[in-house]
């Protein structure tokens, strides 16, 4: 458990946010929605939890910088923290009526994650870590699977939508290369979920291009937490604004990374 003031406003915050989503779940077909691009919409449920979390964390921690998936940046007078947050990551599923789907909030103090946050409303998992804390699924502390064989493995993935064709050539080749040797992949529609899998061991492994710093601060902090390794998908540290992401356990992390490897 992590009882520190910021997880106090933090939790408060998602918390406030998550009880708007669960209303606006149980009225979808009324709904604004708007098309970002194909293939990527944004829905009232979004912004309204954007503006939730804004400000309530403006709030408690004046001056800090946003940079978020709706409202983009805002510039904070403090310039060592910087929220990284999605109000909603996994629109379409939320869309669908699918209860997968989370808030993800993170604070990144002069380019370190030390803070993550990530919470189902629907199913009131609240994952939370800090830096040097653990990881922990509600009250109980997580760590990642200990599988060492991806023959054996269950590996999550993301798939990017069609408009971003030119991603498609290096999408195929990766993901043909990592389902012929892992046990099984799936496809769960929220990154943040995706890596709080891989912190609580349902996961072995993840693996996705085209994310943002948004989709996975939270979960690369949790996964970390966790025991388990993040990396951009060819083996960078910086996954932040690498815009891929691999994590996994120490083993399985290396033998996707040399999977996606040959994979070119
Ligand atoms: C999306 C989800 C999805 C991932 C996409 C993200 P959104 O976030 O995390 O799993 O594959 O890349 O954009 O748009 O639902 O917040
Ligand atoms: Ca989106
Ligand atoms: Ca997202
Ligand atoms: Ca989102």
């Amino acid at each position: 458990m992590i009882r520190s003031a910021l997880m106090t406003v933090m939790t408060a915050a998602a918390q406030k946010a998550g009880r708007g989503l669960k209303r606006d779940l149980g009225e979808i077909e009324n709904l604004q929605v708007s098309i970002k691009g194909p293939g990527d919409f944004v829905t009232a449920a979004d912004k309204r939890a954007e503006k939730v979390l804004f400000e309530e964390l403006s709030r408690a921690r004046p001056g800090y910088g946003f940079i978020m998936e709706e409202g983009g940046v805002v510039e904070g007078t403090d310039k060592s923290h910087t929220w990284h947050i999605d109000p909603l990551d996994g629109t379409t599923n939320f869309l669908h009526g699918l209860p997968v789907f989370a808030i993800s909030i993170a604070l990144v103090r002069d380019e370190q994650i030390v803070a993550g946050l990530i919470f189902n409303p629907a199913t009131d998992e609240m994952y939370v870590t800090e830096k040097g804390q653990g990881a922990f699924l509600n009250n109980t502390r997580l760590r990642v699977a200990a599988r060492r064989n991806l023959a054996e493995s269950l590996i999550g993935c993301g798939i990017p939508p069609l408009a971003r064709a030119k991603h498609h050539p290096v999408f195929r080749a990766e993901f043909g290369a990592l389902l012929a040797v892992a046990g099984n992949m799936r496809r769960l529609g929220s990154a943040a979920l995706d890596l709080a899998s891989v912190a609580a061991g349902r996961f072995d492994g993840y693996w996705e291009r085209n994310i943002h710093s948004w989709d996975v601060a939270a979960g690369i902090l949790l996964v970390r937490e966790a025991g388990g390794f993040v990396s951009t998908a060819d083996g960078k540290d910086d996954v932040l604004d690498g815009g891929s992401i691999v994590a996994g356990n120490e083993y399985i992390h290396r033998n996707m990374l040399a999977t996606l490897r040959q994979a070119h």
